[in-house]
């Protein structure tokens, strides 16, 4: 069968991680007999660099046309034009926003699972790791301060900042649902994480978090206060099964998450709305820092295009191929610089991808 992908391959790593993940769904196609055909599409610093603006129309419509949608990661403060010279709304990450929002995806799934050959990369002691952990985190991806109203103002003088964070009833419940239905796949745990102790919007997604459980008899569900969550996560881990929270909350506590899994390197996501269209992006970003020295770990990406395969083509055999490759290249040692430990073969990013391929 033949799929349409819109591929963004984004700024700083952004380029090196997705050829590698292309080069991985190419050698699924090949196996499985499917046709993935790309359409490039700019967005971020890049298309800045080019339009003026980080999201064209005829870039998001190219999205919406597609079947599915993966992307490196967009932003940095490198480059020849000064992408942080200008309003907030034309930086490269205003078209990452305008992206989720403009295909309606309001549900982030971002898995956090510690492969035990990575247990000596997790900073956390033995006794904590236990059994190890395996949880998904599901954020609100298309609400909260993220997309409240927002401005800057002088009042009598003086400077003042306004972000707005409000929900409504539907936005809670459509990701509550996602978050059970997800739960019922897994080991039927649910733990909100909010800050109904303070904040209004917080005590209307309990409230409706709670209707939607009673719909889902089968599915454990708890309340946690989000800065009791980003303590409990370094503390004990493996009581995490879903992770059920709000847009800002779900950001923070996903790069804590990813980090007691050995490397952000190694977190992929997959968002999802009301149709079969995704958008598939690791959780971490463009890695400045380390952009163009082909040393990025792409096993995020890697296994975002997994979860493409399974989200929105329905596919079984085929992401399970791949992650299985990324467990045998794991058990055989291979190690990009940021999962690296001592004993181990030290790989680039095309290394890594190649390593993966060969296992498929
Ligand atoms: P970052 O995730 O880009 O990097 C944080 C640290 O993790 C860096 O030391 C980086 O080298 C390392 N790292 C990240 N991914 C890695 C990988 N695959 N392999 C090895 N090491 C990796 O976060 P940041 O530095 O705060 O942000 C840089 C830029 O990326 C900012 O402009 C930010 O807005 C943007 N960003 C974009 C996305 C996205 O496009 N989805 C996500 C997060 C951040
Ligand atoms: C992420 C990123 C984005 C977010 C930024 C770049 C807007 O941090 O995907 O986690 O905050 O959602
Ligand atoms: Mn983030």
């Amino acid at each position: 069968m033949k799929y349409n992908i819109a591929v963004i391959p984004g700024d700083g790593i952004g380029p090196e991680i997705v050829g590698e993940a292309q080069r991985v769904l190419d050698a699924v196609g090949k196996k499985f007999g499917h046709e993935f055909n790309y359409t490039k599409v700019l967005m971020g610093g890049c298309s800045i660099d080019v339009h003026g603006v980080p999201l064209t129309e005829e870039a998001l419509q190219t999205c919406k046309d597609s079947d599915s949608v993966l992307l490196g990661a967009v932003g940095g403060n490198v480059g020849m034009s000064n992408w942080y010279n200008r309003p907030p709304q034309e930086r490269p990450e205003a078209g990452l926003l305008a992206l989720r929002k403009g295909l309606e995806l309001f549900a982030n799934i971002r898995p956090a699972y510690l492969y035990p050959e990575l247990k000596d990369r997790c900073p956390l002691r033995d006794e904590v790791i236990g059994e190890g952990f395996d949880m998904v985190i599901m954020r609100e991806l298309t609400g909260g301060l993220y997309f409240g109203k927002r401005f800057t103002e002088e009042v009598n003088g003086v400077q003042k900042a306004t972000d707005t964070l409000t929900y409504d009833e539907n936005e809670i419940r459509r990701i509550a649902i996602k978050g059970f239905e997800i739960a019922r796949k897994r080991r039927h745990k649910v733990i909100s994480v909010d800050k109904a102790n303070v904040l209004d919007s917080s005590r209307l997604w309990r409230k409706v978090v709670e209707e939607v459980a009673k719909e889902y008899p089968d599915v454990e569900l708890s309340h946690m206060l989000v800065d009791n969550c980003a303590m409990q996560l370094v503390k004990t881990p493996g009581q995490f099964d879903v992770i059920l929270t709000e847009n800002m909350f779900g950001d923070i506590l996903s790069d804590e998450a990813s980090e007691v899994t050995g490397s952000i390197g190694m977190l992929s996501s997959a968002s999802l709305g009301a149709t079969k269209l995704g958008l598939y992006e690791p959780s971490h970003g463009s890695a400045p820092d380390i952009a163009g020295l082909g040393i990025a770990n792409p096993i995020a990406t890697i296994l975002s295009a997994a979860m493409m395969l399974r989200y929105s083509f329905d596919m079984k055999e085929e992401p399970d191929a791949i992650e299985n490759a990324v467990k045998q290249v794991l058990a055989d040692g291979y190690r990009t610089g940021d999962i690296w430990s001592e004993g181990c073969k030290k790989v680039g990013t095309t290394e890594m991808g190649a390593a993966i391929i060969e296992r498929l």
